[in-house]
């Protein structure tokens, strides 16, 4: 038989899918389940939404689309970041794809050669290392542990950059973490990323409108706009508004970039469908009251999960301000044993926590971070008692 090409050796399918199916197929089988496993938000938008996508539907154009995206979205885009604090973009800057995952994929084929070095802090979400791996990109991972709560320094980024990685790829608010990073320490970072001009900058900030209390989401082109000719802003439509499944994500950062983009879609997917276009426009444009409202909730669901997490004993659990995921760190498990099932690593841990209470959640390992495992705490807030409780009997029984 023919092979396949050598970069699918390096594909690899998403471990926290792995986990989710495991969980599924429990669940068929008549098992009680709570998944705390996928990184869902799990709520829909509202009425407008679907108004607009069969007001769509009904007028249906029967042509492709623009390979950046309808001017109508990318308006609708770019006054979503202007509230954001993103000044002085056009549409000329912006592109629209296939989701945030399609909008990083293309940033990889269009920045990285083989070879490179791509450079991103750990914990980190895992399709970064595989895209990473799919374009033959070196990767240096820069280790974040849950005792620096899980953030990236300066000093760490000096190094980094020191080294002229091609590109520098920075999540904020952070999935799997969580961790939401302070004015002071986003500036002082910036101030370290205007050091190194050859080197471009991506920022991963889909839940940039996830965040709690009196947090603020802040990005390095609010301390530095002279960066803007090499930070890419990325965003989706999937985790603010409760669309995953539409599929559309952005980026806006230098105009040669948003060519590029450009320049993909059209050999890739020619154009984001119609009745998802006029979703997303609505989306974004119409009334903010049921994210507003699902991130005052995700807040609460945050600080129920995170007291259960530290009241175990010997885990530690640094307090996540963004997102929906809580990262504790369990290695005080590893090395131990539950009903008799040696629990050696993250892995072990998770496969055991799911079979013997049936609570899904994903290692960390999967996110560059073995010591830890991930809970993405979106279920029906009358399951997390529940859930949690789970996980706290399951470590109790731990000898
Ligand atoms: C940090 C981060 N970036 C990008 C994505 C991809 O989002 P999309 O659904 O827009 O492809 C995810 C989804 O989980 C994510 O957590």
């Amino acid at each position: 038989m023919p092979k396949l090409a050598q970069r699918m050796s390096r594909a690899k399918p998403s471990a926290i899918m792995l986990i989710a199916e495991k969980a599924r197929k429990l669940k068929a089988e008549g098992r009680d389940i709570i998944s705390f496993s996928i990184g869902v938000p799990n709520f829909l938008p509202g009425p407008h939404v679907y108004e607009a996508a069969k007001a769509a539907v009904d007028k249906d154009s029967g042509q492709y689309g623009s390979n950046r995206g309808p001017d109508a979205l990318l308006d609708a885009f770019l006054k979503h970041i202007e509230a954001a604090g993103f000044h002085g973009y056009q549409r000329k800057h912006c592109a629209v794809g296939i989701g945030a995952k399609h909008m990083l994929y293309n940033l990889a084929e269009a920045l990285l050669d083989p070879g490179d070095e791509i450079a991103f802090p750990a914990p980190y979400w895992t399709t970064y290392m595989d895209i990473a791996d799919i374009v033959g990109a070196k990767v240096r991972v820069l280790p974040c542990p849950a005792s620096q709560n899980y953030k990236l320094t300066t000093t760490q980024l000096d190094e980094a950059l020191s080294h002229q990685p091609k590109v520098f790829l920075f999540n904020n608010p952070s999935n799997p973490t969580g961790m939401v990073y302070s004015r002071d320490e986003i500036a002082a970072l910036a101030d370290v990323i205007a050091k190194y001009p050859d080197t471009w900058v991506i920022t991963d900030d889909i839940y940039h409108r996830m965040v709690f209390g009196e947090h603020h989401y802040h990005n390095f082109l609010h301390f530095r706009p002279d960066l803007a000719d090499r930070v890419i802003f990325v965003d989706s439509l999937s985790k603010t508004y409760g669309m995953p499944g539409w599929r559309v994500g952005f980026i806006a950062g230098p105009e040669v970039i948003a060519q590029a983009m450009v320049t993909l879609n059209s050999n890739h997917i020619t154009n984001v469908p119609e009745v998802a276009v006029a979703a997303a426009i609505a989306a974004l444009s119409g009334p903010q009251d049921i994210p507003a409202r699902k991130v005052r909730e995700f807040e609460v669901a945050r600080d129920q999960v995170l007291a259960a997490m530290q009241a175990i004993p010997g885990v530690i659990c640094p307090r996540p301000e963004g997102a929906f995921y809580v990262f504790p760190d369990i290695s005080c498990a590893f090395g131990k044993s539950h009903e008799g099932r040696a629990i050696p690593d993250d892995v072990a841990f998770c496969a055991a926590l799911l079979e013997a209470k049936g609570v899904a959640c994903v290692p960390g390992s999967a996110f560059g971070e073995p010591r830890a495992m991930r809970i993405s705490y979106t279920c029906p807030p009358a399951q997390l008692p529940e859930g949690m409780a789970r996980i706290q009997q399951f470590f109790a029984e731990l000898t």
